[in-house]
Order: C-alpha cells, then sequence, then structure tokens
C-alpha cells in the first residue's frame, strides 16, 4: 500500500489512478496526518503530491517531517521534491528561468527510478521554483535545459524526488517511472484487484455493522448497485434498499428498473411511488435551484417516512465515491465535516441518528464498475451513464410539466437507441435530451408549424469535473435528428450542444 500526502495539486488523483493501475493499492491523505498514522497504516511507500506553494513562503504545507525517520521510500514530486529539500537541509529558491510544459529531461542511467529509461525523455514541468543545493547524501540525477536540479535521489535512505510529474500523459515514461518507484524502490506486489477489494471490504462491512440493520436509497444507477451488492454479501437481509420514483426518470425506467433490480438483485427492496408528489411540487416552478431544493425536500420526506417503517436500522449506505471525498477536502486543512451527498440524503444521517457506510469511498468511477462485473452486476446495470437526482426536471427547462416530460421522455429513448445501436453507449460519459422552452417555426408536409426544440448533449468524461461534447459522427447526427422529428409529436427542431465543461456544465440547468 502506498501513501499519497496531498500538497494541493491538482494532479493527486491522477497520481493515485497511477498506482492502481500498477495494481497497488494506495490512499490520499492531507499533509495534517502524523508520522505514528502512516506508521500504523504500514505503507510500503510514500509519494508527496505536487502543490501550489512555494515551500519558502509562510503557511505553505508541510507534513510531519519525521515521516523521513520511518525507512519507508519516498518519492517527491514537484512541490513534494521541494519540501523532501528543505526538510533534510538543502535549499530551494525561486527559479531564474520558470519551466511549464514540456521539458527534455536528460536522466543519468545509474539511478534505480529511471531503470529502462536511458538518456533523453520529454517530461512536463509546472514550476516557479527550483533546488539549489541538495540535502547531504543526495546526487542529481537529471536535468532539463532550464533545470539543472530537475531529480535527484538517496539511494541508500531510499528517497526520490523528480521536479516534474511523472503521473500526466504528457510524461512519456511517467508510467515506467512510477512502476520503477513502487516494484523496484518499494518492494510492492501487484495484488491489488477487484477481487481482494471485494473480500476486504466486505469483511470490513460486517465488522462495522455487527448484526444491525441498513438502509440503502437504491438508484439503479451503478454505484448505488454496487454498494447494495457488497453489502448484501456481507449482511444479508439486514440490508433494505429503497428506490423512490420520482415520476422525473427515463421512459420506462422505472418499471425496467423494477424488474431487473428484483431478479437479478435478489435483496430486500421497497418501491414507493412517489410521481404525483413530485410532479405537484413542481407545478408553476422554472428556477433551476428551486427545483432541485422541491425534489430534494420530497426526497427527503419520502425516503424518511420509507426508512421510518424499517425497525431498529442504525446504519444509512451511500455510493461516495473517491473524487467526492477528496474534493470536499481543504486543499491543505485535510477532510472537511461535510462530504457532498449524492442521492439527496445529505440530511437523513443527522436527522434520523444513523450512522454512514461509504464502502466505495476510495474508489473512482471506472474501479465501481470493475467491481461491480467481479461482483456479478447485470451489464447493463455496470454501464448505466450517470443520471442526476432531479432527474428529467432539469432537463426539462423552465417550467415542469407531466406533458413536457412526456414528450422529453420520447425524445431521450429515441436518442438512447440510437446512441446503443451506434456502439456508442459505453463510450460517453452522458447522452441526453434536453426540452427548451421556445418554440420554432418549422413546415411537415404542406403545413407550417410552430413547435418545440431539443438539445442532444453527448459528453465524454473521466469524473463529470471537466468534460468535452462527444464527436458524433454526422452521420449518427442526422439519423437521431430526423427521427426524432418524424417520431415525436410536438418538437420539429433538433440542435447539437458543441459545448465543453467547463466553461459550460454537462446538464443545462
Ligand atoms: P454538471 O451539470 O454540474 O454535472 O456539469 C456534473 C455531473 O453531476 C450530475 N448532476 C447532478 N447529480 N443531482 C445529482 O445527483 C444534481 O442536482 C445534479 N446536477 C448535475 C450531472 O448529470 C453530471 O453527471
Amino acid at each position: 500500500m502506498i501513501v499519497i500526502i496531498d500538497f494541493g495539486s491538482q494532479f493527486n488523483q491522477l497520481i493515485a489512478r497511477r498506482v492502481r493501475e500498477c495494481r497497488v493499492y494506495c490512499q490520499i491523505e492531507p499533509p495534517t496526518i502524523t508520522a505514528e498514522e502512516i506508521r500504523s497504516l504500514a505503507p510500503e511507500g510514500i509519494i508527496l503530491s505536487g502543490g501550489p506553494s512555494s515551500i519558502y513562503e509562510k503557511g505553505s504545507p508541510r507534513v510531519d517531517d519525521r515521516i523521513f525517520t520511518l525507512g519507508i521510500p519516498v518519492l517527491g514530486i514537484c512541490y513534494g521534491m521541494q519540501f523532501m529539500v528543505d526538510s533534510l537541509g538543502g535549499d530551494v529558491r525561486k527559479a531564474d528561468k520558470r519551466e511549464y510544459g514540456f521539458a527534455t529531461l536528460f536522466t543519468k542511467s545509474n539511478s534505480v527510478l529511471f531503470n529502462g529509461i536511458e538518456g533523453e525523455t520529454v517530461t512536463w514541468m509546472s514550476h516557479g521554483d527550483s533546488i539549489q543545493a541538495v540535502p547531504q547524501g543526495f546526487e542529481v540525477t537529471a536535468s532539463t535545459e532550464n533545470t539543472t536540479i530537475a531529480a535527484i535521489a538517496d539511494a541508500q535512505k531510499q528517497f526520490y524526488g523528480v521536479q516534474f510529474h511523472p503521473e500526466v500523459e504528457h510524461t512519456v515514461k511517467g508510467r515506467q517511472i512510477i512502476r520503477n518507484f513502487l516494484y523496484d524502490i518499494c518492494g510492492c506486489k501487484r495484488s491489488w484487484t477487484m477481487k481482494s477489494f471485494a473480500r476486504e471490504t466486505i469483511e470490513q462491512i460486517r465488522e462495522k455493522v455487527g448484526d444491525k440493520k441498513v438502509i440503502l436509497g437504491l438508484s439503479g444507477g451503478v454505484d448505488s448497485s454496487v454498494t447494495a451488492l457488497l453489502i448484501h454479501q456481507a449482511i444479508g437481509k439486514h440490508l433494505t434498499c429503497i428506490f423512490v420514483d420520482n415520476g422525473l426518470l427515463r421512459k420506462d425506467e422505472a418499471a425496467q428498473l423494477k424488474l431487473k433490480l428484483k431478479s437479478h438483485l435478489n435483496i430486500n427492496i421497497r418501491f414507493v411511488n412517489a410521481a404525483a408528489q413530485f410532479i405537484k411540487a413542481l407545478s408553476g416552478v422554472s428556477d433551476p435551484e428551486r427545483k432541485r431544493k422541491i425534489i430534494g425536500k420530497i426526497f427527503m420526506d419520502v425516503f424518511e417516512a420509507e426508512a421510518k417503517k424499517i425497525k431498529d436500522a442504525d446504519f444509512l449506505a451511500q455510493g461516495t465515491l473517491y473524487p467526492d471525498v477528496i474534493e470536499s477536502r481543504s486543499a491543505f486543512g485535510g477532510p472537511t465535516a461535510v462530504i457532498k451527498s449524492h442521492h439527496n440524503v445529505g440530511g437523513l444521517p443527522k436527522k434520523m441518528k444513523l450512522k454512514l457506510v461509504e464502502p466505495l469511498q476510495y474508489l473512482f468511477k471506472d474501479e465501481v464498475r470493475k467491481l461491480g462485473k467481479t461482483l456479478g452486476l447485470d451489464e447493463d446495470l455496470v454501464w448505466r451513464q450517470p443520471f442526476p437526482g432531479p432527474g428529467l426536471a432539469i432537463r426539462v427547462i423552465g417550467e415542469v410539466t407531466k406533458k413536457r416530460l412526456d414528450v422529453l421522455r420520447e425524445v431521450d429513448a429515441v436518442l438512447q437507441e440510437e446512441i446503443r445501436a451506434g456502439g456508442y453507449y459505453r463510450k460517453l460519459w452522458q447522452s441526453f435530451a434536453v426540452l427548451l422552452p421556445i418554440k420554432s417555426v418549422g413546415i411537415m408536409g404542406d403545413g407550417r408549424t410552430y413547435e418545440n426544440i431539443v438539445a442532444i448533449r453527448a459528453v465524454t468524461s473521466k469524473d463529470a469535473m471537466t468534460a468535452d461534447w462527444a464527436r458524433l459522427p454526422h452521420k449518427l447526427l442526422g439519423k437521431i435528428s430526423n427521427r426524432i422529428i418524424n417520431e415525436v409529436r410536438g418538437v420539429n427542431r433538433v440542435v447539437y450542444d458543441i459545448s465543453s465543461k467547463p466553461p459550460s456544465t454537462i446538464e443545462w440547468e
């Protein structure tokens, strides 16, 4: 296991991903962690991440420097290396020449970190500070044109530092460098698999929950389905899931999910149809945030009323993922009290005095999918695209009525069918339609029409933090538009959204 100390770099999740790709488990920890706490985790290595600060400035983040006395190999990246140098008696200063972007690295082949990388290699740099003098025991193992000390090593103590970012794709041999650190320096084994993760997590859930009962809000998305499977395998019938149909789902989705979840998961599930309640409360509301608040509030009420029927429940399970956990930490101060809640039940644990179980809190989305597969989850559920809690209510722009929801459902059904038939469903992070609150003139047969416009949105993304519009083939877009206008009454124009996030968001509201 590897501990990654988070000094606030925008790339720290990438470091974690790279380590896990090598089948080595890792955890990102805030700099407030103590050397004793790290020792108790018994890591095989420590990686110090980059960060936006300058080590010589007051208040810059530091981790307990006794980590250098634990006898554990350390790799410092960018700011992480500068922290190591500063702590061990070297000198870091503002660089004469800052370096951003690609830089050719000249390596010295005798460093284990550069095993298999002889001579020159392209790296990616982003720094305004440089090392002027290395601490005692260190040697310089690589340089670039602008940076004489671009990599350092104290091979005896197994301390390594690199000024560039091996975790980003632009560093051509970045993966090799991380592999060298993990396998050749730390002696890590390739032992972290979804099977082992599942086994350990199920055991941990058993230990935590004992013979108490757990409630879970099941949405049919991959996160909550995998959470359900894990907990069910740990405690069986002591888990009860609640599925709330809010009337804002896709066409036939509630019925299909009901069938699938029931037949496939063999778990206690209570289905609650609260569609009428949601639609009534949304009547006359156009403001997106008000829509969200109303939907969140009713969801809470419905969920709570159902949850109260389950006697002696002590725990609420949630499918919170790792990016949410990391995002909700302040950059330098460690975890904040509130962790972003996925399923609109954020306030519930406190209100109902429930403790939280979040078995996916160390996983990324694609790892959850792998875990789902390992646990035997139905392929369809494994690959479902994310769907927002407020559902189609934030895709009917402006006022939400049953009639407008139905138009959007028909449009969306055609879109989904074509996206799947074209082989794009799994390649896209999300694909959906948006019903706009304006009308346009059209001509059908011999007559003039004045009808709705829909926008198609299809994006690629890894984690929804950033996204790019999908370059779908014109032929496919043409077919989608054609079918929608022909098959869905009330729509006479289709447009394609070509905005990326940022500056746009994925959803329109
Ligand atoms: P945005 O629109 O902010 O969306 O780029 C990022 C991701 O979050 C989903 N989303 C939501 N999910 N409740 C949710 O549970 C919400 O209110 C909500 N708003 C957006 C969105 O579908 C995308 O995957």
